[in-house]
């Protein structure tokens, strides 16, 4: 099924005044953007809509100010960012995004220009939908335009209820994200290959089980591994785990092995970690191989490896999957014709003594090449979540995925099937159309 909502390129935008929702919810450090590749998404509907002679009101959330005016929350260097990527576009930034001072900085805008309000976050009735505040946001213009796909999770007055005053449309990315996503996940190529991570199980229970209804193959790593293994009884130690979700994890294993009885299928959990006391790029870190029995002790292979190299210690952690592990998710990939990934398998924001890949992002970095090939095959790949998307920016490989999604909790709802009121919000191409 195609993308059902109306879009830009089906309505008239010439000398109306637009109200764009993007999500330029980008991290910010000093004043600076440290990441923008939110921004750089955004650019084909505002260039769309400069282009094509709309007065461009932009409004977004940045954090979360929780209703307060925050200095480190404005949206003034996004402001500042749009102004370079558009040398010829006359830029402009109002400290407010309601209320008189909005209402006379988009009076002055001319068509081809914009004008970006500040953070929507710092009224508190944005996050609670408020109507009145989504009416006088609506105020400001003709038609109302949702591209911020990171935020079309939530239902607040700039996701939601400002549709309720304007015609609402998408705009190009959030058609992409959710055409490509949902393509992925109703109809994809197959072998279909779910690679998940990440901290919580109890964070990714739809997603997990709608990959084990749709995909030939789960693969699980990342923190979210720990509780797993420990649901089978070996001791994690000190590692990051949720010991209440055991009977969830059980239940998910349960419903894998009853898959895998019926058809072809694997759901394959990590068979060796790297252990280490400490988080930190110079850590000591040991392989522990609890049940692939390969890698710790080859002399000794397959029978009779000491016991300890089995064993993480009682006062070790569980960082990353082990390079066994890695292997064989690898492999996974070789035969998959299409990836989807949401999860690093292991710390990856510790940097390395030599280089970008720290000493627990191995498993990650193994990953990343093969989904991208370096072992003969290349999927199409779509990442998401907010830890993977950020390490595969850092890695400046962007570029060579089939999607990188920029949503966070809004990718995860929409491949775990469920309704993103800011989509559902929008018009339907059959009305009218
Ligand atoms: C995100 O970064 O996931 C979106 O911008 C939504 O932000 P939120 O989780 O604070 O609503
Ligand atoms: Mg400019």
């Amino acid at each position: 099924m195609s993308f059902s909502k109306k879009t830009i390129r089906d309505i008239e935008v010439k000398g109306k005044t637009v109200l764009l929702r993007a999500d330029f919810n980008v991290p910010v450090k000093d004043g600076k953007i440290t990441n923008d590749y939110r921004i750089k998404q955004s650019l084909p509907t505002v260039q769309y809509l400069l282009e094509h002679g709309a007065k461009l009101v932009v409004c977004s959330h940045l954090g979360r100010p929780e209703g307060k005016r925050d200095t480190d929350a404005s949206l003034f260097p996004v402001a500042k960012r749009l102004d370079t990527f558009l040398p010829d576009t006359n830029v402009s930034f109002v400290n407010e995004c309601i209320g008189e001072k909005a209402q006379t900085a988009v009076q002055k805008l001319k068509p081809g220009e914009l004008l970006l309000l500040e953070n929507v976050r710092f009224h508190a009735e944005e996050e609670k939908n408020d109507p009145e505040f989504a009416k006088q946001l609506a105020s400001l213009a003709d038609v109302f335009v949702q591209d911020g796909f990171g935020v079309v999770h939530r239902a607040h007055a700039s996701t939601e209820g400002v549709t309720k005053h304007l015609p609402s449309v998408s705009g190009l990315l959030l058609e992409k994200e959710v055409d490509t996503i949902t393509k992925v996940m109703e109809a994809p190529e197959r072998p279909l290959m779910a690679v998940v991570g990440g901290a919580k199980i109890s964070d990714k229970i739809e997603i997990l089980n709608r990959f084990i209804d749709m995909a030939d193959f789960v693969a699980v790593g990342g923190a979210m591994a720990n509780t797993f293994l420990a649901a089978q009884g070996i001791d994690v130690a000190k590692s990051l785990y949720e010991p209440d979700d055991i009977p969830l994890a059980k239940s998910i294993i349960e419903k894998a092995r009853a898959k895998s009885k019926a058809q072809p299928f694997t759901f394959y959990l990590p068979q060796d970690g790297v252990a280490a006391h400490k988080i930190d790029r110079t850590a000591t870190t040991r392989i522990v191989d609890w049940s692939a029995h390969v890698i710790s002790s080859i002399e000794h292979y397959p029978k009779r490896a000491p016991r300890e190299a089995g064993v993480v210690h009682k006062d070790e952690m569980i960082l990353d999957i082990g390079p066994f592990s890695a292997s064989f998710i690898a492999g996974g990939v070789q035969l998959a014709k299409t990836v989807v990934w949401n999860g690093t398998m292991g710390v990856t924001e510790t940097e390395g003594l030599r280089g970008p890949v720290g000493p627990f992002a191995h498993g990650t970095d193994i990953v990343t090449q093969a989904v991208l090939g370096e072992f003969g095959t290349k999927p199409f790949t779509v990442v998401g979540g907010g830890d993977t998307v950020g390490y595969v920016e850092n890695q400046g490989l962007v570029s060579a995925f089939g999607h990188v999604s920029t949503g966070g909790g809004a990718s995860m709802e929409l491949m775990a099937g469920q309704t993103l009121p800011g989509v559902a919000a929008l018009e339907d191409k059959s009305k009218g159309s």
